[in-house]
This record gives structure tokens, sequence and C-alpha cells, in this order.
């Protein structure tokens, strides 16, 4: 064994759930794409919907083929993950891997037009 390689920690992934098992799930897609504050998020947590990005996902397919685990992933569920997944793995490519777990996209309010600067100068 080389000095290196004594440091590097090897995953494995349990029987079937390797990221090539994940290429072969299935799943339906939702009839209609929703969108959703932070508030719905977070009552959907034990549903594990996670907000990444602009997008929210229902992992609940996805959490047995986390090459990270399962635990970590349920920890962010109900919440946006964003900034967790970054400081993790900003390498890795979300939107392809969890293409099938996509429910719909973040509603935030403080996007909206009606607070704007313009909108204000608008109605003035
Ligand atoms: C929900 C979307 C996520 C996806 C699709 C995802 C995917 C992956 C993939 C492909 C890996 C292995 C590749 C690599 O480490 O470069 C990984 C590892 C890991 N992930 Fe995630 N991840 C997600 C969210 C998160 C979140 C929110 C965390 C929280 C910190 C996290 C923590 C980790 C950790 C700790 C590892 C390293 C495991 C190890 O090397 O022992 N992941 N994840």
């Amino acid at each position: 064994m080389s000095h290196y390689s004594r440091h590097i920690r090897q995953w494995r992934p349990t029987e079937g759930k390797s990221p090539m098992g994940w290429m072969n799930v299935k799943i339906d897609k939702p009839k209609k794409m929703g969108f959703y504050t932070i508030e719905e998020i977070k009552e959907h947590k034990d549903d594990n919907w996670m907000l990444l990005g602009d997008k929210v996902y229902d992992l609940t397919k996805y959490l047995e083929y986390h090459p990270g685990g399962t635990k970590i992933l349920q920890k962010f569920c109900g919440r946006d993950g964003t900034k967790a997944f970054a400081r993790q793995h900003r390498w890795v490519n979300y939107t392809h891997l969890l293409e099938k777990c996509l429910i719909g996209f973040f509603n935030n309010p403080q996007d909206s037009d009606s607070g704007s600067e313009t909108e204000k100068k608008i109605k003035k």
C-alpha cells in the first residue's frame, strides 16, 4: 500500500444501490409540476422534499442511493440544501442525477414583482 492510498476512504455501495443502479430506477413523473414556498417544503420534511437551487425534489427514492448516506440527506429534507450540497460536492450534477425526482420549483415571494422597485414606482 502506498503512503497515499492509506488516506483514501473508499465508499462501497450496498448491493444494487450503486450509482449505476440509480440510473435504472424508474419514477413516474408527477402529473403537474408544483410551485412551492419554503413553508410548504418544510411541511413535507417527512416526504423527503428538498430545495436545491430553484428546484424542489422528492428524494424518497434517491435516499438509499446517496453515496454520502441516507442520514445526512434526511437532515436537509424540508429545507434548502443548496449550500450544504455545494460545500460537500459542488461538482456533482444534481439536475441530471435527480431529474426523475423533480416535483416542482421554488416559489419565493421575495422574487415577486409586487415588492420590486419598479412596481413601487409604478404604483406611486
Ligand atoms: C440531494 C442531492 C444530492 C445528490 C444528488 C448527492 C450526490 C452525491 C454523490 C454523487 C456523491 C459521491 C460523489 C462525490 O462525493 O463527489 C455524494 C457524496 C456525499 N454527499 Fe451527497 N448528494 C446530495 C446531497 C447531499 C447533501 C445535502 C449533503 C449534506 C452535506 C451531502 C453529503 C455528502 C457526503 C458527506 C458525501 C461523501 C461520502 C463519502 O465520500 O464518504 N450530499 N453525494
